[in-house]
């Protein structure tokens, strides 16, 4: 079967390691194509959409294989080939092999990354950066077609900090001759992570971490190794969920130093933190404290990620909450589920949404239709009384590579069916 059942109220004790990071892996997999040697990665998460992403390198002739904990990659062999339609629509992290592909082959076809529940995900920010790059894109019968005869350095600025668009740019000029300028680029610790690795591989990346990036073209990229960085979301995630039943965890490798904004908010709802350079004890109150208001933002800013978990908690916080979402357009579609458990929402407006916190909720039968929205559910599950059952764990498979161990090594009575 394809769900999670939970029994709720154990409180969370113990210790967990925490998964590498799917979204600095997912893009640096993308980017393996531009290295003429070989790739070895630490701490890759066993997620679906790693082994999606890994799929589509094969598709194109690249050789990977798995060597216990590392993964190898070999792209010197990979040629320009059409990306099969399902792997591409399942996955909209393919939009990360424009880069890479156009640099390489100068020419990629590639299905348009669906939309999904919590937005359109337009790319309009990767075409318009990239078509002042001289790419070409057009529209072959519903596939996006882009071809560039020679890629040529440029001076942008993107209006919004676009993770995505911001990879795209970078790996498209990591080997175009020339500097490109990139003003207005994401901060987020996965594009850090990105150029790390690259520059790992002879690239020359600067301002790395801030919102101006400065590359220099290279003709050649050289094999190395690199570990993937812990997953900051996994361990938000793992980290909120003790807000629900109580307890103390120690959350082993979480990225402290890229978790600002949520251990403060942590804090902010009553945890006692003890933060030391491997990991994050936390003691939780009997319940969330107070918390009038939530905003997600681009990083260092509450990340959109988590907003589902947040709201999850808050559903049996103290007092009332509002939470503003900045990012995307729909990510409030997981209350029609916390309804069912009895949580209370009142929605302001299409950003803008107020919990009022419960005494307790009940538990319920719930469907996951994405990722972070699957995982708030499970969370919310852990902290209401009675059993959960929820249905689309393919969906949480997508970013956590076990959520049922990972929470059963804390206590928790949660087993997959
Ligand atoms: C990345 O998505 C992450 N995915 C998302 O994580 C994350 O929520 C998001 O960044 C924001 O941090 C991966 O890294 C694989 P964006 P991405 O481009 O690159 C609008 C998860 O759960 N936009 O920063 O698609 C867009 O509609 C996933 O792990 C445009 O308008 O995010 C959205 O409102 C979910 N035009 C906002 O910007 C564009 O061309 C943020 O998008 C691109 C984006």
């Amino acid at each position: 079967m394809d769900s999670i059942r939970v029994q709720g109220l154990a409180p969370l004790q113990g210790k967990v390691k925490i998964q590498g990071s799917k979204n600095a892996a997912l893009p640096i997999l993308a980017a393996s194509l531009l290295i003429e040697g070989q790739v070895l990665l630490e701490n890759v998460p066993k997620i679906s959409d790693v082994y999606g992403m890994i799929h589509i390198l094969e598709e194109l002739g690249c050789l990977v294989r798995w060597e216990r904990e590392l993964l190898r990659i070999d792209s010197r062999e990979a040629r320009l080939c059409s990306i099969s339609k399902e792997l591409a629509k399942s996955m909209r992290s393919s939009i990360f092999l424009l880069g890479p592909m156009l640099s390489r082959f100068h020419k990629v076809a590639l299905e348009y990354p669906g939309g999904c529940v919590i937005g359109k995900r337009p790319i309009d920010l990767h075409l318009e950066t990239l078509q002042r790059m001289g790419v070409q894109f057009i529209d072959e019968n519903g596939q996006l077609s882009a071809s560039a005869k020679e890629l040529s350095p440029a001076s942008l600025e993107l209006p919004f900090p676009s993770v995505g668009a911001t990879e795209n740019v970078i790996m498209a000029a990591v080997k175009t001759e020339g500097q490109t300028n990139l003003r207005g680029a994401a901060k987020e610790p996965e594009v850090q992570a990105l150029c790390r690795f690259l520059n790992a591989c002879g690239a020359s990346i600067q301002g790395i971490g801030s919102d101006s990036l400065r590359i220099q073209g290279v003709n050649c990229l050289h094999g190395a190794k690199f570990r993937i960085p812990a997953d900051r979301i996994v361990a938000g995630t793992y980290l909120l969920a003790g807000f629900t039943c109580g307890g103390s965890i120690f959350l082993e490798d979480a990225p402290v130093n890229h978790m600002e904004a949520v251990c403060a908010v942590a804090q902010k709802m009553g945890a006692g933190l003890t933060v030391s350079e491997n990991g994050i004890y936390a003691q939780f109150p009997e319940r969330a404290g107070e918390l009038p208001f939530l905003r997600t933002d681009t990083y260092p800013g509450f990340p959109t990620d988590l907003q589902s978990v947040l709201l999850a908690v808050r559903c049996t916080g103290k007092g009332k909450t509002l939470v503003q979402e900045n990012i995307f357009e729909n990510r409030f579609r997981i209350m029609e589920e916390l309804k069912k458990m009895g949580a209370c929402f009142h929605v302001v407006n299409e950003r803008e949404v107020e919990v009022k916190g419960m005494p307790r909720l009940s538990g319920a039968e719930m469907e996951a239709r994405e990722l972070r929205g699957g995982a708030a559910l499970v969370v919310a599950a852990l902290g209401a009384k009675g059993e959960s059952r929820i249905s689309g764990r393919r969906f949480i498979d997508r970013g956590y590579e076990n959520i049922c161990r990972d929470l059963r090594e804390l206590g928790a009575r949660i087993v997959s069916e």
